[in-house]
């Protein structure tokens, strides 16, 4: 009995094939269920006592030769088949799909950009915030009329805590923890309690800028503004119209000269050729108050922009809700952008 299991081996030690067909059937004479190896395994219980250790020994050393033929042979004809498909170089490579930036990243990234080349870096705040932050803290206390420019997304239990409404509440958070020079762009996504519609969401992306130092004027904020438009858009001509606004004390809307070249043009500046770009100001020295930075020594100015906006007119997207539907015909258009 034994010399025969030793023949095994020996013919298992031997044994090569170029088929898979044939490593197969080799496979199920020895570790098929009614192989060869079974077959011994059973009969191991009749083996006298005394024969028992060398026929087991013999017999599991059968078993792990027929294994490690059928893993050699196996990697070998495998590998075979594989190999003219890694080996021909000529073959074209698989394509490969590449994702998109969202056209609002794009943006975001941008101008991010833009003001990083001239020392502004980023700060983020929470977007479940107080009323401090949101309101109180930058001038408009409860009650205060200017609060109905921004229908607020309020937490059912809590009156107090709300979705901010714009990213000014960033300034707060950031001036409450550090002193000045300040110089800061925070961009972040805002809640309003909007109709939805082509022109308006109830979520939407804003950067806010906020320059805080000794001796900073509007005539700073104009250069800034210029300097970003110039980068931004390719234009040179910019004004700023008064306005109002309860965190900046002279506030300002500021438009950029588009040109009347086109149809388009005409469309989107409504034949005048201006467009409205941002709001901007200088701190109303209350806000800097509120956030315990002294008035009397420092002064600086805020802006706010809408990327939405922007990433309409730059990419012509006529439609604000396209920018939240996710749809990959949307978003393959901005592949090349990136
Ligand atoms: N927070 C304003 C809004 O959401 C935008 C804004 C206007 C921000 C003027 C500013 C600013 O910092 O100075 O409509």
């Amino acid at each position: 009995m034994i010399d025969k299991i030793k023949a095994h081996i020996a013919k298992v030690e031997a044994f090569a094939t170029e088929k898979k067909e044939e490593l197969e059937q080799f496979r199920l004479e020895y570790l098929g269920k009614k192989g060869l190896l079974n077959d011994l395994f059973a009969k191991f219980k009749e083996v006298p006592k005394e024969e028992k250790k060398e026929f087991g020994q013999i017999i599991n050393e059968l078993k792990s030769k027929a294994e490690a033929k059928i893993n050699e042979l196996k990697e070998k004809l495998g590998g075979h088949s594989a190999a003219p498909a890694y080996n021909d170089l000529t073959r074209p490579a698989f394509p490969m799909e590449i994702g998109s930036r969202h056209p609002v990243s794009l943006i975001k990234n941008k101008i991010v950009e833009i003001f990083a080349n001239i020392g502004f870096s980023i700060a983020e705040g929470p977007e479940i915030e107080d009323d401090w932050h949101n309101f109180t803290a930058l001038n408009l206390p409860e009650y205060h009329p200017a609060r109905d420019m921004q229908d607020t997304f309020f937490i059912q239990t809590r009156p107090d805590i709300l979705l901010h409404t714009h990213t000014s509440s960033v300034e707060v958070c950031y001036m409450e923890q550090n002193q000045p020079p300040i110089r800061i762009i925070a961009p972040g996504r805002v809640y309003r309690n909007e109709d939805i519609s082509a022109r308006s969401h109830c979520l939407f992306h804003q950067i806010e800028g906020l320059y805080i130092d000794t001796n900073v004027s509007f005539a700073d904020l104009k250069q800034t503004l210029l300097y970003f438009t110039k980068e931004m858009f390719g234009k040179s001509k910019i004004r700023l119209r008064p306005s109002y606004f309860p965190f900046t004390e002279p506030s300002a809307e500021m438009d950029i000269y588009w040109g009347l070249n086109n149809e388009i043009d005409y469309r989107i500046t409504k034949g005048t050729g201006w467009l409205e770009i941002m709001g901007c100001g200088m701190t109303d020295p209350n806000v800097l108050k509120n956030c315990n930075i002294d008035p009397e020594k420092y002064s600086g100015f805020a802006f706010g922009i809408g990327l939405e906006r922007v990433a309409m007119l730059l990419y012509q997207i006529g439609d604000i809700r396209a920018f939240y539907e996710n749809d990959v015909r949307f978003l393959e258009q901005f592949k090349s952008s990136i």
